[in-house]
């Protein structure tokens, strides 16, 4: 029960180039996990916040196809508006495009790379009753020069800084923010750093510097910023891991299922395949004779035969016929591996969509 309201941005454009070829054809935040976009599950934890009309930031490679996926926000049960951002200025040049959207709201902003497994609805209303100018939520990491760290004394934040070389804390600030329009005319004022950003650490910090509230809150829960592909195999794992088994498909006596298994409708397994979970498979697949998982993700109308799959995320409409053993992968929508020769070593492969590799 929520006694105010919030509304919220989520920022979905960038170029992903860390994560190229699988970028070249539509942004990081559509990438499947758990055959779902990464940022379908931020939108989800924004719903847990109460948020329900949300302005989404588009830029870069395939903004129609965040248009596509998440029309005007029907299906999503939430109401999308679409605001532009047609260079990628930083965080705080998204946040200032929604200026009028937000009107004298409270909002939340939300990265679209950003995971979060925990329930956010308890930051929100506490945000909601209190007085502060912005709220942010912490993470120890191991790699803290790679993100906003905050510095706190006695309980409160005393510094926010981005991407520091000599990091006071490991305590990273995630791309998770509770905000208030006050956040506006500092943006207004903000000089570009040092990669020509408007960052949303050096606004958050000015907001600190002028006496303003910020609280926060240190989650233990998986968080996620799923920049690389192995944080997204990562990421997989961790949501499969919490997802309780179905079987809506068919499959002959001789294949084993064990751990947590989601085999959707109309999928086939068949021949002596053994299927290790954590692992899930879309609809209308058909697995012959595969070894798949442990931590594997199949989307819709793949085909795999005679394959062993550990650790990867196959999407949609692939066809994967070879003794190879595929480890640590992503095989993106429509690729075809074909090998005919016997080799059974270990390969990682790291495919755009539509990729055909026929050996
Ligand atoms: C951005 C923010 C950084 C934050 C991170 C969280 O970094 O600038 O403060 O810690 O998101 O995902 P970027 O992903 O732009 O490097």
């Amino acid at each position: 029960f929520f006694l105010y309201y919030m509304k919220g941005i989520l920022l979905h454009g960038g170029h992903g180039t860390r994560l190229r070829p699988l970028t070249h054809t539509g942004p990081k935040q559509l990438l499947p996990i758990a055959n779902k976009p990464m940022s379908e599950y931020c939108i989800e934890s924004m719903k847990d916040a109460g948020v329900t009309e949300i302005a989404i930031i588009i830029g870069g490679i395939g903004s129609n196809k965040v248009r596509e996926y998440y029309g005007d926000g029907e299906k999503f049960d939430v109401k999308i508006t679409y605001v532009k951002q047609d260079e990628p200025l930083g965080i705080s040049h998204a946040i200032n495009l929604c200026r009028s959207f937000i009107g004298d709201d409270k909002f939340l902003v939300f990265l679209g790379d950003n995971i979060i497994q925990r329930n956010i609805g308890d930051f929100a209303n506490e945000f909601l009753k209190s007085n502060d100018d912005a709220s942010i939520l912490l993470c120890e990491v191991d790699n803290p020069s790679r993100f906003g760290i905050a510095d706190m004394h006695e309980g409160k934040i005393t510094k926010i800084m981005e991407k520091p070389k000599d990091p006071p804390t490991n305590f990273a600030v995630t791309g998770i923010y509770f905000l208030t329009p006050k956040i506006f005319d500092i943006i207004d004022n903000l000089k570009p750093s040092w990669r020509n950003e408007l960052e949303i650490t050096d606004a958050l910090q000015i907001l600190l510097s002028e006496n303003n509230k910020i609280s926060y809150h240190i989650i233990t829960d998986y968080w996620k910023d799923t920049g690389t592909p192995e944080d997204i195999i990562n990421a997989n794992r961790a949501i499969l891991e919490n997802k309780t088994s179905y079987f809506y498909g068919e499959k002959s006596d001789s294949v084993s299922l064990t751990g947590i298994v989601l085999i959707g409708k109309g999928t086939k397994i068949l021949g002596n395949s053994q299927i290790t979970g954590p692992v899930i498979v879309g609809e209308n697949c058909i697995l012959d004779n595969v070894c798949i998982g442990p931590n594997c993700s199949i989307g819709n109308n793949s085909q795999i035969t005679n394959s062993n799959i550990q650790n990867s995320i196959v999407m949609s409409d692939c066809i994967i016929n070879t003794p190879i053993k595929i480890r640590n992968s992503i095989i993106s929508s429509n690729s075809e591996i074909e090998f005919k020769n016997k080799s059974q070593d270990e390969k990682i492969f790291l495919l755009g969509e539509g990729t055909k590799i026929l050996i």
